[in-house]
């Protein structure tokens, strides 16, 4: 594939990235994923260290098994046994990475962390995830349509449904970037940040996507295409007896998909809470294309690092 030349260095939200990187990302992870052989030595050479303040499974070992893949070396770091538990800055800290590494990918709680870091440095910085976006998963579940022939379909209806966090709002910028229809399912106390609403609307006036939210889950998921869900509480929420209730009719089970497409197609970025905004009837059915959704983190993962490091 031809490089494309990049004007970013980090990865930090999709508002970052114009619809033609996104697309040539999609590109890219299909012929990642056809012709992994090629980009074994991207990352020769090359030391990136992972610093995760949260639990992952899908992320974590992705970028480890993908960076090994792509010939590089991977450091995990922890913040509690580095002095950033100890009340070192992200700005001072950034410079020691500077120092040492090649990149860092980092999971943790505030976005302006991770944007202090990338503001410190000049090695590359990705956001593994952070309270308010998750735009690796995110590339992950565009792919996924796309091998699905899903993307780029004329009228296809995509529903996310359930609570608006940071999966969501990624998915909101993604869809946008590349001007495609999205419709959110979600009682009116959940719905998306107005803030990011506002300004998801300059970039839906010129890629033309419209955003649907809807507050009834049977007319949310009319004649869908696709079903996504996420987990009603999101890492370091605190659990709510209220939020289950309320998002209670929103859960992906038999009756909610019968009124989507018979062929619709479910999505969960996982971990799922079985039974909860999700039956295991649901996420093991012949409808469900989580796994592949999940597998594909690998691929677009390294997509994204060939991007950075080409
Ligand atoms: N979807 C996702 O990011 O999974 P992990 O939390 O396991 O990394």
């Amino acid at each position: 594939m031809e490089k494309m030349k990049k004007n970013k260095k980090d990865f930090l939200t999709l508002l970052d990235y114009s619809n033609e990187e996104i697309n040539y990302l999609i590109k890219l992870t299909e012929d990642v994923k056809k012709n992994g052989d090629k980009y074994c030595k991207i990352l020769k050479n090359k030391n990136i260290a992972l610093l995760f303040d949260k639990p992952s499974t899908r992320t974590r070992i992705s970028f480890e098994v993908g960076i090994n893949q792509l010939g590089g070396k991977c450091l995990v770091l922890d913040s509690k046994t580095m002095q950033i538990g100890r009340g070192e800055t992200y700005s001072d800290t950034a410079k020691i990475f500077n120092s040492y590494l090649d990149g860092v990918i980092i999971r943790t709680f505030k976005q302006e962390s991770i944007e202090t870091i990338a503001a410190n440095c000049d090695i590359p910085v990705i956001n593994a995830l952070t309270d308010k976006y998750h735009p690796c998963q995110i590339l992950s579940d565009l792919f996924t349509l796309y091998e699905n022939d899903l993307l780029f379909k004329e009228g296809m209806k995509f529903v996310y449904m359930g609570d608006s966090n940071n999966v969501l709002s990624s998915l909101l910028i993604g869809f946008t970037k590349l001007g495609i229809d999205i419709t959110v399912g979600c009682p009116q106390k959940y719905e998306p940040d107005k803030e990011l609403m506002d300004s998801l609307k300059a970039i839906s006036k010129k890629s033309g996507n419209k955003i649907k939210i809807i507050n009834d889950p049977i007319l949310a998921a009319k004649d869908a295409d696709v079903i996504y869900t996420d987990v009603w509480v999101s890492m370091g929420d605190e659990e709510s007896t209220q939020k289950t209730y309320d998002l209670k009719p929103y859960q992906i089970n038999k009756n909610l998909i019968s009124s989507a497409k018979k062929d619709v197609k479910i999505m969960h970025c996982l971990p799922a809470h079985r039974e909860l905004e999700i039956t295991s009837e649901v996420l093991d059915s012949q409808n469900s294309i989580v796994w592949v959704q999940a597998e594909n983190r690998l691929y677009t993962q390294k997509a994204l690092l060939t991007f950075l490091y080409s």
